[in-house]
């Protein structure tokens, strides 16, 4: 277990805050979604309310190692004003870290907040470059690591920075970590994860880990098809990894050795052509035309999975089952939503695109908990430990 925020004295202390406000941005820079922000709230009010000095930090996008003005968090300064209800230092500097940063720092009052700018402004950023965590350590005298979408990179602020100040997890990183190392360790049962997404390369090592706690994986998506390559059968124009076949049926054989009960979809949505108007119709999955391609679970997989997910007691969600950015094939994704929204067991979301397909169908409040990490969350349902955790002090 790591220390939080409740375990350090943070009254009149400055505390430097990483978070994730890596938020979507429209043509204009205003914010189309700001759950990241949000989510940080209950953390950065628990230190106003008790007297700490803030300073917080995060990266948006991916600067290429300098400053951009285009991935300021000018925007995020403006939001966290409204949300804080009081004004919010923000020093657009591109050095990130520079005298004027540091006179500021040191001028806060208890319950003051700053923000810094992009720190992958700085190209030792992502290199994890000692000099740069040093220079943000200086600024304070407690590092707390918030930004549960970005623990899995092992970056200055997000694992360096503890080299040289104590660093205890924030309310988001406890509650994320609390939820989904719950569901994997501690399941109720049955337990089912649903597995989609383009590629199987993605999701190799999450769906080994997650054969060996699982009752049913239910794999569905682009991934599905080169699982019925590797049985031999037709997929069309289908998205295929072939230099991925023996994986697949390697993964299929795990899953009979485990008494895992392992379902693909059983009828696909086809088209010839990948757009949104395409003439489609469903088809066998073991018998798809030769001209077509799949773009969403048919009729048939959607009641065989729906029931299985609302029948779970322990429910993980990663990655859409079509090509649900498209209307016309969002279907099968809905349906999935919809039975893991009917679900009475625990539903987690794992961020990214199942995160987005639950906004987008109006069922985020049905779920037990959505992550806010895309790769973070697909790390941690790996086993593996993430760097901007494992640098926090254990209780
Ligand atoms: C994310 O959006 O997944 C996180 O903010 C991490 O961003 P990155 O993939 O650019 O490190």
């Amino acid at each position: 277990m790591k220390k939080t925020v409740r375990d350090a004295e943070v009254r009149g202390k400055t505390v430097i805050v990483r978070c994730d406000f890596n938020v979507p941005l429209d043509d204009d820079r205003n914010i189309t979604d700001d759950i990241r922000i949000t989510s940080a709230m209950p953390t950065i009010n628990y230190l106003v309310e008790n007297g700490a000095k803030v300073i917080l930090m995060s990266h948006l996008g991916r600067p290429k190692g300098e400053p951009d003005m285009k991935y300021s968090l000018a925007p995020v300064a403006k939001r966290l004003e409204e949300l804080l209800k009081q004004p919010v230092i923000f020093l657009s500097v591109p050095e990130v870290v520079n005298d004027q940063v540091r006179e500021a720092a040191k001028k806060l009052k208890p319950g003051d907040v700053m923000l810094l700018e992009n720190v992958r402004f700085r190209a030792e950023e992502t290199k994890n470059g000692e000099a740069f965590s040093k220079e943000l350590a200086s600024l304070a005298e407690l590092f707390v690591n918030d930004a549960f979408g970005t623990a899995h990179r092992a970056h200055s602020s997000t694992a360096g920075i503890a080299s040289f100040i104590p660093g205890v997890s924030g309310f988001l990183i406890e509650k994320e970590l609390e939820f989904l190392g719950n569901a994997v360790e501690n399941p109720k049962r049955p337990f089912v994860a649903i597995m989609g997404g383009a590629k199987v390369s993605d999701k190799i090592t999450v769906i080994e880990n997650l054969l060996n706690k699982v009752d049913c994986l239910i794999i569905g998506g682009g991934m599905s098809y080169t699982f019925y390559k590797a049985m031999g059968y037709e997929i069309g124009t289908s998205i295929l990894e072939a230099d991925k076949l023996d994986l697949a049926t390697h993964l299929m054989d795990l899953a009979k050795e485990k008494g895992v009960e392992l379902l693909l979809p059983v009828d696909t949505v086809v088209a010839k052509e990948f757009k949104n108007d395409a003439e489609h119709f469903t088809c066998d999955s073991q018998a798809m035309p030769a001209d077509c391609m799949g773009m969403d679970i048919g009729e048939k997989s959607m009641e065989l999975f729906s029931g299985k997910i609302r029948d779970a007691a322990t429910v993980i969600w990663n990655g859409p089952v079509g090509v649900f950015e498209m209307d016309t094939f969002a279907k099968g994704t809905e349906a999935i939503a919809k039975a893991m929204a009917d679900c009475q067991g625990m539903t987690i979301i794992g961020g990214g695109d199942s995160a987005a397909a639950v906004k987008k169908f109006g069922l985020g409040d049905r779920m037990t908990h959505i992550s806010t990490g895309g790769g973070a969350s697909l790390e941690f349902l790996e086993g593996k430990e993430l760097p901007g955790v494992a640098v926090l002090q254990d209780k």
